[in-house]
């Protein structure tokens, strides 16, 4: 259902390590929808994702750049305005990693040098995304940065565990910069909450199973898919949403707002009778 809304548009997309990532889906949807883009992730994503295929796919570059080392991020805008030829319309902020969520760390008892990991490549990440942005002026008016989260960063579930102390402050990041951002540049901050969604990262998470069927029954619309978040992102990304800005978007069909389902009053009611 490609519309050309991103006709002459351009934008680097942080964080497909694989067909499940959401930043995948996002990056063909951007292309399909008329956009040029710059592939980045991780070093290490060389090894152990599948970037390089979708560069090869899509026909777009691919800059590696680790998201806490700020020489990476700079070489990273400074090349991706030459390939492109010009200053960026949209950035996509996929990129989520906690090692005490990965290795079944109990909240209570927490690593705090991998606590310093997380944060600085889950939150901290944005604010020097949006610096290194700021500093190069490479943004052109009217652009849009997304990032995306989880409603963890409000609600507590607790296998999500420091994910999502580093989602409350990807979330404060993109109201606080997306202040300046507006007023200086004309360029919008928003994050976008995802429903659970099967990817690497995603499944990492202690329980999955369960927050995704849980969320599945208790969302009027059923879980949001990663194609549809991508959907949401090239809209984020249009000049249809030039007006919006320092939100945090739920795109959860419906679970945000839900209280409780029948489904889910169906169910628990039966096994709370023990049938
Ligand atoms: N999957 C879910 O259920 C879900 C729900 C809501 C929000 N999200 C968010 O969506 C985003 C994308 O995650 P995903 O679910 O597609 O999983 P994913 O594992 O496919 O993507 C995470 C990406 O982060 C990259 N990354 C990790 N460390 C990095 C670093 N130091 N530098 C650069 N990149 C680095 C990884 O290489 C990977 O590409 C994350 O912010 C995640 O928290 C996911």
């Amino acid at each position: 259902m490609a519309n050309n809304i991103l006709k002459g548009k351009r934008g680097i997309v942080f964080g497909a390590l694989n067909e499940n990532s959401i930043a995948w889906q996002v990056a063909e949807k951007c292309v399909a929808e008329g956009a040029s883009i710059v592939l980045t992730n991780a070093p290490v994503a060389a090894r152990v994702g599948q970037t390089e295929a979708l560069a090869q796919k899509l026909n777009a570059p691919l800059i590696y750049a680790d998201v806490t080392k700020m020489e990476d991020l700079d070489a990273l805008v400074t090349q991706s305005i030459e390939l492109l030829g010009g200053k960026l319309d949209f950035v996509l902020h996929s990129v989520g990693m906690s090692l005490n969520v990965r290795k079944k760390v109990p909240y209570t008892e927490l690593n705090y040098d991998w606590m310093h990991t997380t944060i600085d490549i889950s939150a901290m990440s944005l604010h020097r995304l949006g610096q290194v942005l700021w500093k190069h002026d490479a943004m052109n008016e009217w652009g849009s940065i997304v990032a995306l989260t989880y409603i963890a960063a409000q609600r507590v579930f607790p296998d999500y565990s420091e994910m999502a102390d580093a989602k409350s402050m990807l979330e404060s990041i993109a109201r606080s910069f997306g202040y300046h951002f507006g007023k200086q540049k004309k360029v919008r901050i928003n994050t976008i909450s995802q429903s659970p969604t099967y990817t690497t990262a995603g499944s990492g998470v202690g329980g999955f199973d369960a927050f995704y069927n849980y969320a599945d029954k208790m969302s009027p619309l059923g879980n949001a898919s990663a194609e549809s978040c991508a959907e949401y992102c090239v809209a984020m990304f249009s000049d249809y949403t030039r007006m919006i800005t320092m939100q945090n978007l739920f795109h959860d069909g419906g679970f945000s707002f839900t209280g409780i389902s029948q489904e889910l009053v169906e169910s628990i009611g039966d096994s709370a009778l023990g049938k």
